[in-house]
């Protein structure tokens, strides 16, 4: 054993030294792709992504438009053209004859099992779509929707695509009152959620728990909940019901309603430079478009005989355009799991993979880490032999977690592919096309086909061989069309610095010769812990509700696990003094308000913050101070002590 390991850990040092590894010529031999010639084809973006449009989607009405430019930065794809999203998802399967191959090998905390077909997927998302409607749920409402990975998500999300209510999906981890704050913001009518979640063997009662934070939200008229794990929950009469009893008294027949092209088709809130989160605003056509092609190219799938598996929550979009819309609308077969990859052991992923056959998996850089530090015995445990390639997504990956990905789960056979996109971007930007390009260790690759990105200087030069900020400068079809009710925040956020038709990504990033793009990291107060994005405002307002507490700042540090980790610097009100026990209450208390995701993994008590003389947090100083390093420029600092005091704060232990 000892042997085996360290022959493999010699093997694994070797391979960091390559800095290319070229698609294997077995992988090559069945690809989608392996001719550069369809980035030829793509030399006209727009008549690309058209002609994408018009083979992998099933249009009402066909568009004669491509992409609308005339008001930038508001583009819009297809506008002319009619289309439903469920529709394309589901029924046209089924009418091809495909109604019993198998949407999602649904795998359960305890082991359960459940096979779903296209044909149920699509009888139970119409009952739900009718019942929704005879609640008085119309075209244009949004529905909310808080549950944990089982079906009844997927069900939720369709259901509401088929009557055009946008949905707007809450992850699972956050708080009751972050739920309530993006219904409220949303001006939701409805809401899908459960009576309680199953973690790690524990349930915790949901539906309880979210009832008070909902109790005044005066546009929410209905909320189904589903029966998934028994525990008792409150029904509040005339405004909740059971998902079960709904779905049994519902009309079975609910033909899809083609909606315009550009007809949003869901709202998911992410985290920016400001404490309030962003509604990013994505629509039906272009949309679909854009996930239904990358989950091919990039994903290389064959949807008769891949089993596809992204271990992502459906609550982000990585959920949204990789387990439900991208793979239902190519009619692939998918894995959905409900629970954490630890539980009952550290094997139950690679057990997953051995016993669905899972033939392509996508997962984060965090999660490889975390596998990496448990060792390689519990992969080894299984056969892995089904799987052809492998994906990344939500940070970079460091070259000692990739070559171990493709060593000890690839077997060194598997092209890894490492996606680069964003909850903006609505599907994969940046990624290495896996049966034609080499993927290289760190680096996400080259732009797809379709896609334009340059890397440029603070005053908008190119930043040739120096680190630039990303933009990507043509519209594409997935795009966000709008922060929801904030026109003026969306052209802030991503057209002010370079222009209406320049998208600034909020990545720095490099490219070197081959023009193979490496992201190196956030420009603004955007944490990205374990690939989920979290905005330092949004953690340093939680803290300052909390009545002990006078101000904070809180940033991102390196973290070996998580790739960042929440770090908060906090002054006390007068009078209050500090204490492990006080600690621990705050960073329950931020669990509370967002979510346990955003809990700070350290708190450092301090007198003072460094702030400019116009009273700013000084934070790139902070940052400094925090990760050991030399302080960058001071001049502008009010008062220049406070530094001092607070070095010797952080170096005591
Ligand atoms: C940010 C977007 C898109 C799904 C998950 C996160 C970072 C994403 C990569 C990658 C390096 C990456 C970027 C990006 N990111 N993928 N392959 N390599 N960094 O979605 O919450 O919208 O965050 O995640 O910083 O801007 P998100």
């Amino acid at each position: 054993m000892t042997d085996l390991h360290s022959s493999l850990d010699r093997h694994i040092e070797d391979l960091l030294d390559v800095p290319s590894f070229p698609p294997p010529a077995a992988f090559v031999r069945q690809a989608v792709v392996t001719d550069d010639g369809v980035f030829d084809a793509a030399a006209d973006a727009e008549e690309w992504w058209s002609e994408q449009a018009r083979t992998r989607i099933d249009w009402a009405t066909p568009f004669r438009t491509g992409c609308n430019d005339s008001n930038p930065p508001f583009f819009t794809w297809f506008e002319d053209g009619t289309l439903n999203a469920s529709y394309n998802c589901l029924d046209r399967h089924v009418e091809a004859g495909r109604g019993d191959r198998v949407a999602f090998h649904w795998h359960g905390e305890e082991g359960e099992q459940r096979t779903i077909t296209y044909a149920e997927l699509l009888a139970d998302v119409q009952r739900l779509a009718n019942a929704l409607r005879e609640r008085g749920v119309r075209k244009g409402d949004v529905v909310g929707i808080y549950l944990p990975m089982i079906p009844e998500v997927v069900v939720a999300m369709l259901a509401c695509a088929r009557i055009g209510a946008p949905h707007t999906v809450v992850f699972g981890g956050f708080a009751p009152s972050s739920v309530a704050e993006r219904l409220e913001v949303s001006n939701a009518v409805a809401l899908i959620t459960v009576d309680g979640a199953r973690r790690k063997g524990r349930t915790t009662p949901t539906k309880a728990a979210v009832d008070d934070a909902i109790a005044d939200l005066s546009d929410l008229h209905t909320v189904v909940v589903v029966r998934a794990t028994g525990v008792t929950c409150p029904m509040t009469d005339g405004r909740d019901v059971f998902y079960d009893a709904a779905l049994a008294a519902a009309d079975p027949v609910c033909p899809a309603d083609p909606m315009p092209a550009e007809h949003p088709l869901f709202l998911l809130y992410s985290s920016g430079s400001t404490a309030k989160p962003k509604g990013i605003v994505h629509t039906t056509g272009g949309y679909l478009t854009g996930v239904a092609t990358t989950h091919s190219l990039v994903f290389d799938l064959k949807p008769d005989t891949d089993v596809f598996w992204c271990t992502a929550d459906v609550g982000w979009i990585t959920g949204h355009s990789y387990i439900v819309y991208g793979p239902l609308a190519n009619g692939a077969t998918s894995v959905m799991f409900e629970g954490a990859p630890d539980y009952p052991d550290k094997d139950i992923w690679w057990e997953l993979i051995e016993r669905y056959g899972v033939t392509i998996f996508y997962t984060a850089p965090t999660a490889i880490r975390a596998c990496m530090k448990w060792g390689s015995e519990y992969p080894a445990r299984h056969d892995l032999s089904s799987l052809r390639l492998l994906g990344t997504v939500g940070e970079p990956i460091n070259p000692k977690a990739w070559v171990w990905y493709h060593t000890v789960i690839g077997g060194g056979r598997c092209p890894i592919v490492d996606t680069w996109w964003q909850t903006e971007t609505g599907a994969i930007m940046i990624s290495t096309l896996p049966g034609l390009q080499p993927a290289k260790p760190g680096s996400a690759g080259l732009p797809l086909p379709g896609v334009r990105a340059a890397l440029l200087t603070p005053s908008g030069e190119d930043a040739g061989d120096d680190p630039g900020y990303l933009v990507l400068t043509a519209p594409w079809p997935a795009m966000l069309r709008t922060l929801h009710g904030d026109d003026q925040r969306y052209v802030e956020t991503y057209f002010s610095t370079f222009g209406p038709r320049t998208y600034v990504v909020g990545d720095s990033a490099r490219r070197d010769r081959d023009g193979y793009i490496s992201i190196i990291g956030r420009i603004d107060d955007v944490i990205n812990v374990s690939g989920h994005r979290l905005s330092t405002a949004e953690v340093e307002s939680a803290l300052v509700s909390h009545a002990a507490v006078a101000e904070a700042a809180a940033i991102g540090v390196h973290d070996e696990l998580t790739g960042q980790a929440i770090v908060a610097f906090v002054t006390l009100r007068a009078g209050v003094e500090s204490s492990a026990e006080l600690e621990a209450t705050l960073r329950e208390h931020v669990a509370q308000r967002i979510g346990k995701l955003a809990r700070p993994q350290r708190m450092i008590f301090v007198a003072d913050l460094p702030k400019t003389r116009s009273g700013k947090i000084m934070r790139r100083l902070i940052r400094d101070v925090a990760e050991g390093r030399e302080l960058g420029d001071v001049t502008t600092l009010g008062d220049p002590t406070v530094m001092a005091a607070l070095q010797a704060q952080v170096v005591r232990p």
